[in-house]
């Protein structure tokens, strides 16, 4: 099993604080997936964001934060986002709120709207680092631009080591999928993500309209493009058998015979264990010996919901 680190030493905390405040980019981690925060409030340190991750200048980024005090100099609270902090913070779970008129974030992480996503991870080192900080640290996912997401700090050794100053490795990522995005900027809250606080949760606090993005609505959030979470070779969905120079990414204790590789995001058919596994195991299969991906059905409920989100997107080209 995956293990997360519980603390890091002050020492490497200090430096991370120090790159922050000097503007540089120190990526960290997050119960979701790897973070590659710059200091939310200095926009030359946000803008190197984009081009170290080679990031569409329009996407706008998330703003990572201690705590709900910190949060609310930055957006207009409401009751709603009370709700849900108190259901789902610290945790996977990104807020997009209405800009304070006086917000100190940099324009930049909003790319230019009026609004602010917003979130409180869980993962303890993020919190040690963000309370020492003492601000919002805006950070997407610590990949390149349309690859898919770190889950381990080798990731981010991988793809970005030598572009930014540091890299905290705090273990295994224990939710391994992006935070749910809500929308609670409009008039009722609105799903611009699925992840792991699925829709059923949320439902159970506040109605909310349906997963956007999914009927070719407006691009509203711009991590619903369609090709975002890639490997670079093919990415064959719902397989029930599979070539000999395929991969398998299979799914449940009945996996068919054959594959070059396979590798079981979860025997026991725990969507929470697969949700985990995703994305270590799509980077692991996506090598020049494998002629493409062949993934196995998941069930499309709580979870999966996100799970066969980002399969569609992998398989999207
Ligand atoms: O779990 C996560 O959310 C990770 C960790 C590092 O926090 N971050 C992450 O960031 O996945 P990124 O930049 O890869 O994806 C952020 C998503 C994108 O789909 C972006 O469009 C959306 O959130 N988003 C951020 N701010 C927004 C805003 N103000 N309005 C609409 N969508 C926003
Ligand atoms: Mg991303």
């Amino acid at each position: 099993m995956a293990m997360q680190t519980l603390y890091i030493d002050k020492s490497d905390v200090d430096n991370a604080v120090t790159h922050w405040r000097a503007g540089a980019l120190v990526a960290f981690p997050t119960e979701t997936v790897y973070g590659l925060g710059a200091d939310a409030c200095n926009g030359e340190a946000v803008a190197r964001i984009y081009s170290v991750k080679s990031r569409p200048q329009f996407n706008p980024l998330i703003v990572h934060v201690a705590d709900v005090e910190t949060a609310q100099r930055y957006v207009q609270w409401s009751d709603a986002a009370q709700q849900l902090a108190d259901a789902f913070w610290a945790g996977p779970m990104t807020l997009i709120l209405p800009r304070r008129t006086d917000s100190p974030i940099s324009e930049l992480v909003s790319a230019g709207g009026n609004t602010i996503g917003i979130r409180i991870p869980s993962h303890p080192v993020a919190l040690q680092l963000l309370r020492a900080f003492d601000g919002g640290i805006a950070a997407p996912s610590a990949n390149r631009s349309g690859r898919v997401s770190p889950t381990l700090a080798a990731h981010v050794q991988e793809e970005l080591g030598g572009a930014i100053a540091q890299i905290i490795d705090g273990g295994a990522c224990t939710v391994g999928l992006e935070s749910t995005v809500i929308d609670l900027s409009g008039a009722h809250p609105v799903i611009l993500r699925p992840g792991s606080i699925t829709r059923e949760m949320i439902s159970a606090i506040l109605p909310v309209a349906a997963v956007e993005g999914e009927s070719g609505s407006a691009l509203k959030s711009p991590g619903q493009l369609e090709s975002h979470y890639a490997p670079s070779i093919p990415v064959r969905l719902n397989a029930t058998e599979v070539g000999e120079r395929e991969a398998l990414l299979a799914f449940g204790d009945v996996v068919p015979a054959g594959a070059a590789t396979t590798l079981n995001l979860s025997p026991r058919g725990d969507l929470l264990e697969a949700a985990a596994n995703l994305f270590a195991y799509l980077r692991a299969l996506d090598n020049g010996y494998h002629q493409g991906i062949a993934v196995m059905p998941i069930p499309n409920v709580g979870v999966g919901e996100a799970i066969n989100d980002r399969l569609r997107r992998a398989a999207h080209r």
